[in-house]
């Protein structure tokens, strides 16, 4: 099939290369001349592992192309996705909605035969029935069908979430175009993919719903090691405890520092703004967005207990900063909130992350980035594992600080508090 991608972003870009990759021609177009140059070179922008494979493989094979002419990507497709960027707003909690209401307009002068025109990005419950509004302003509706398809692609796999969903979601009434997508989308659905089809504002809600629930999950679990901790209890038992019921289902269960990224505390909070427009109290969801914010003041506070309330002139390092593994993105991440509050209270942080310096560090006094995982451990007092990237999870910790006594605060339970009490460590880890 013929597809554009309007976005070259996460979704664009991971989507459309992995269209191209099932066989369609797919036209990927982005307004930001960089972001093409640097794709007509074979490289990707952003950090996703096996996507720059993917993207030069499809390349070349002449199925994925990248452009900044809207027109010449729109006239030569027949599926139009919109994955433009829905940032939360800087004067509110809502979803920032401009750049996908300027595609759509710019759609209307553009359509010239019948279009299929999806929203791939995540937008707020009747934001569809915008973009047909303005559209419809200039092209008669046999010309076009608005459909709301969303993603549920997580970063760092995000290959594999394409090519293996649990479901595909498509919100349309029309049958036809239903059928179509239908196509499309077989080679997953053979693979064991549900192919669920609602109307365009129940798939909205869906994205938002689905990220508000693995969210509450997240939070509920975390709060439950709160306790854990006050009470001599495995949370892990906990976790696995209650996630062999069906019901409640295993995944998403994991404890850690306050969730974060671009999808959950985005969305949560979209999600509350919707509730309140529709004069619907979102209760549940707006105490996970407190439990959630709240979670990072707890484990400064615990950082604060384990270091004897002696924060002035202490090392600590920080294993990972990126809100999880296989990522680069700090967006929402809770080492955002952490470590300036460890500096303001006198402590020395470095830190080593596989994805590299951090920008966002810069300008922050006594905060200093180490190229690898020995030299950011060298003197420390405390090393915290923030993110579980995979070289985190064999270290030698007898060689790893000149300071004897040093500590480790395990945000991500990866190791067993057994064997490291058996090696002597003071180790410290969440709800156990
Ligand atoms: C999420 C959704 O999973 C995906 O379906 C959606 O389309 C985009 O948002 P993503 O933000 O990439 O994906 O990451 P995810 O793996 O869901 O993790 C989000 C946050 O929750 C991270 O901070 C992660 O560390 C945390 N998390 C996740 C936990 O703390 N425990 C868990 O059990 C799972």
């Amino acid at each position: 099939m013929k597809i554009c991608m309007i976005g070259v972003g996460y979704v664009g870009l991971v989507s459309g290369a992995c269209f191209a990759d099932l066989g369609n021609s797919v036209w990927c177009v982005d307004k930001d001349e960089g972001k093409i140059e640097t794709l007509n070179n074979n490289q990707v922008p952003f950090f996703e592992p096996g996507l720059e494979e993917l993207v030069v493989k499809n390349y070349n094979s002449g199925r994925l192309k990248f452009t900044n002419n809207l027109s010449l990507a729109v006239k030569n497709s027949d599926i139009i996705f919109i994955c433009v960027g829905t940032p939360t707003r800087r004067d509110s909690r809502s979803a920032d909605l401009q750049y996908v209401f300027k595609v759509a307009s710019q759609l209307s002068k553009l359509i010239n035969k019948f279009k299929i025109i999806i929203t791939k990005s995540t937008v707020p419950v009747g934001t569809g029935d915008k973009i047909e509004k303005i559209i419809s302003k200039k092209k008669k509706k046999k010309y076009f069908e608005v459909v709301s398809n969303p993603e549920f692609l997580r970063e760092g796999e995000a290959i594999r979430d394409f090519r293996f969903p649990d479901r595909i979601v498509v919100g349309t009434k029309n049958k036809k175009v239903k059928k179509k997508l239908e196509v499309l989308y077989q080679p997953l659905i053979k693979k064991g993919a549900n192919f669920f089809a609602t109307n365009r504002r129940g798939a909205e809600l869906i994205k938002y719903a689905s990220n508000a629930f693995l969210a509450t999950k997240i939070s509920f679990i975390n709060e439950i090691a709160n306790l854990c901790e006050k009470t001599g209890i495995n949370v892990e038992d906990v976790s696995l405890g209650i996630g062999l019921d069906k019901r409640i289902g295993g995944r998403f269960l994991r404890v850690g520092p306050s969730y974060g990224g671009s999808c959950f505390p985005k969305d949560t909070r979209a999600l509350t703004v919707t509730g309140d427009e529709y004069k619907t109290d979102l209760s549940i969801v707006k105490s996970v967005i407190k439990s959630n914010d709240k979670r990072r003041l707890v484990l400064t506070q615990r950082v604060k207990k384990i270091l004897s309330n002696k924060l002035k002139g202490k090392l600590i390092t920080f294993l990972g900063v990126t809100f999880k593994p296989n990522t680069d993105d700090m967006r929402q991440s809770s080492s955002l909130k952490m470590i300036p509050f460890l500096v303001k209270s006198g402590a020395k942080v470095f830190y080593y992350d596989p994805s590299g310096k951090k920008k966002e560090f810069d300008k922050l006094k006594n905060v200093f980035y180490c190229d690898d995982i020995a030299s950011s451990c060298q003197n420390t007092d405390l090393v915290i594992l923030h993110t579980d990237w995979e070289e985190f999870k064999a270290l030698d910790f007898k060689k790893l600080s000149k300071r004897k006594k040093f500590k480790i605060y395990d945000l991500r339970n990866i190791y067993s508090v057994e064997t490291m009490k058996k090696n002597g460590f003071k180790y410290y880890s969440i709800g156990r």
